[in-house]
């Protein structure tokens, strides 16, 4: 198995069979996850620190469970109640961890490049968790693998991505994923909604939901990033949910067997309908949350083989 990173944080720097080594191992945590007895020891003897400067529900919850499955001492930092508030700087708190020796570090923060500028301070292994808009890998890797799962196959597939491509990591990271399996790629959105650059992301742009869905076999919903917005991008909810909400007439525009995706937290009812979020015939929305833990074993699982075939930093 071969994966030369000391971190994850991104998709950018993966090559397509780095991809699928994490992918393949990913399936066999999923059965492993299915068993009763879920105790490994790929972890054992080594210090996971959660660190998450921004609200996070599964994210945090799946890194946690995944880090105790295998056996590590895991650390939720409360970054509320943490010296950030007394003015302590990011890198300052980083170091002061890192003077713990943690062997596992897992960040989210609001700010795009934050993460990585934290990599360069710290002698442990950075997970990025979602910076800013820039990325989120381990969600384009859990979404990878639910569509492996479903679809029996991750190339050359249509995938439409709707909504709030702008303000979304998740889509970054999805995007530069999907690109680089050789899928084709929909941005299906308002025109306000789309990034600056998109031109340069291979992928088709478009902003009729009908049009963008046509044929597709993926239909990745995104969330209306509200929090990350200063200014009117969308008119009302009650339009956007008429013009880019993804209900059943719309879905019908897809391919019969098309799967519905949403990374979550989902608002029913603005960009996607209740009802059908919860179909268990098209939406594998559960599917992505159980596939999210046995990816984030997955990734700790080949950082630790490469923090363990390094020679232990000589201590003081
Ligand atoms: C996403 C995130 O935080 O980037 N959620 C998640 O990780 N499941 C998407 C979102 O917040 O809308």
């Amino acid at each position: 198995m071969r994966f030369d990173h000391r971190h994850l944080l991104g998709i950018e720097p993966l090559r397509p069979d780095e991809i699928v080594t994490l992918l393949d191992l990913s399936d066999q945590y999923v059965a492993f996850n299915r068993r009763r007895d879920k105790h490994a020891k790929a972890l054992a003897g080594l210090t996971q620190i959660n660190m998450f400067f921004e609200n996070s529900t599964r994210t945090q919850a799946s890194f946690e469970l995944a880090g105790k499955r295998l056996g590590a001492d895991v650390m939720n930092m409360s970054m509320q109640a943490s010296s950030i508030k007394k003015g302590e700087t990011l890198i300052d708190t980083a170091m002061t961890l890192n003077a713990m020796h943690p062997d596992l570090l897992v960040v989210r923060h609001p700010h795009s490049g934050a993460v990585d500028l934290l990599a360069q301070k710290v002698n442990c292994a950075v997970l990025n968790a979602g910076d800013g808009r820039h990325e989120h890998p381990t969600q384009a890797l859990l979404d990878a693998l639910t569509i492996r799962r479903a679809k029996g196959r991750l190339h050359r597939l249509t995938v439409a991505i709707c909504g709030d491509i702008a303000h979304s990591r998740v889509a970054r990271s999805n995007i530069l994923l999907l690109h680089k399996m050789e899928n084709r790629i929909r941005l299906v959105g308002p025109p306000t909604l789309m990034p600056a650059g998109i031109a340069g992301f291979g992928a088709e742009i478009c902003d009729d939901m009908r049009e963008g869905l046509r044929d597709a076999d993926v239909v990745m919903m995104l969330r209306l990033q509200r929090e990350r917005m200063d200014g009117g991008f969308i008119p009302s909810e009650r339009e956007y949910y008429h013009r880019y909400g993804l209900d059943a007439e719309k879905l019908s525009y897809a391919r019969e067997d098309a799967i519905v995706m949403h990374p979550g937290p989902m608002n029913r009812g603005v960009e996607i309908d209740g009802t059908l979020a919860d179909d268990i015939n098209r939406s594998v929305i559960q599917d992505q949350v159980e596939m999210g833990v046995a990816v984030r074993m997955a990734v700790m699982d080949v950082l630790a083989r490469n923090l363990r075939a390094r020679p232990a930093e000589v201590m003081a």
